[in-house]
């Protein structure tokens, strides 16, 4: 008999044609609608393999379920959605897709942090509304980007992307990690800076530290009150790093400028979200890694990574706390 393996999501045919060569496949067939929780934990309970993405919430409950359960491959490189204690006391592996989509989620963070800066929704919108009237010397003018100072927060490979792309724009870039990155200082010449010194003097603050319990709710409102009421703030780690009704609050008291925010705490958001009600934000629907190039080669990952598992091989990314 054939492995089991379940997809949570519609996956093009290349991709599950991968794992049907030499496992038995089904999948959800919805692409815009995660599996529901009993459907996921019933296969979870009967698969050898899962092949997973970040709206799936594997809880304690249907890892201990499982009854072959060998591998869960997520396709994302943030594994926060998994208990991995529970699998790793279960003996079952599980793997995510770092390295892969690094210079993608740079991009977006940095296109996050150039409309926020340059009010590029505000422009869009005011064209859309007739407010475009004749030029006026102070109509949507934003923020300098070049020759201004990046705070970056979490120095990992998506943080050491954004840090080049910073000089590349000739700002000064500092960074605040847990631990000093040496290498990345010499490298792409950043600085190290304690956070609430990188929050007081940077005029953007970006946050792609991933999420764990020391980062929940790292952007408080005692954070978001340390930093520039000229600042931007952008975020395209995970919703819960931050704070939403502190940073909504801090937003619509000026106590920041703006903000640009790929995720949230509860995705999806509506569109009554309090944040949308702000002028002064950009907000994306997690959109980081996704370009077309670089989500087949996570989805490629993925399907290997499962393969991996189940043939008992080595992963090539295994999560590893
Ligand atoms: C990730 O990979 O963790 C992203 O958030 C989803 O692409």
């Amino acid at each position: 008999m054939k492995p089991y393996v379940f997809i949570t999501r519609r996956m093009p045919a290349a991709i599950v044609e991968m794992i049907e060569r030499e496992c038995e496949v089904s999948m959800w067939e919805e692409e815009e609608t995660p599996v529901p929780d009993e459907i996921l934990a019933r296969e979870i309970k009967r698969a050898d393999g899962i092949f997973c993405n970040v709206s799936d919430t594997i809880t304690k409950e249907m890892i201990d379920g499982a009854e072959r359960l060998t591998i869960i491959a997520t396709m994302a490189v943030g594994y926060n959605n998994i208990d991995i204690e529970a699998a790793a006391a279960r003996g079952i592996q599980i793997a995510h897709t770092p390295g892969v989509l690094t210079e993608t989620t740079a991009d977006l963070t940095f296109a996050l942090l150039m409309a926020a800066a340059r009010r590029l929704p505000e422009g869009m919108e005011a064209i859309k509304n007739d407010e475009w009237g004749a030029w006026a010397p102070f109509f949507l003018t934003g923020q300098d980007i070049h020759h201004s100072r990046l705070g970056i927060i979490g120095m990992g490979r998506i943080g050491e992307a954004v840090a080049r792309r910073g000089k590349g724009f000739s700002m000064e870039v500092v960074y605040h990690n847990r631990s000093r990155k040496h290498e990345a200082e010499e490298a792409i010449g950043v600085r190290y800076q304690e956070l609430d010194e990188l929050l007081e003097t940077s005029d953007f603050v970006c946050l792609t530290a991933p999420y764990t319990n020391e980062t929940h709710h790292l952007m408080n409102a005692e954070a978001f009150k340390k930093m520039k009421d000229s600042a931007i703030f952008v975020n395209t780690s995970r919703g819960s790093t931050v704070d939403e009704k502190a940073l909504f609050t801090a937003l619509k008291n000026g106590e920041i400028r703006g903000a640009g925010l790929d995720v949230f705490e509860q995705e999806p958001i509506s569109s009554s979200h309090p944040l949308l009600s702000l002028p002064n934000v950009t907000l994306l629907p997690h959109i980081g890694s996704a370009s077309e190039k670089t989500r087949w080669r996570m989805a490629e990952m993925t399907a290997n990574h499962v393969l991996q598992g189940i043939r008992g091989e080595a992963l090539d990314h295994p999560v590893k706390e």
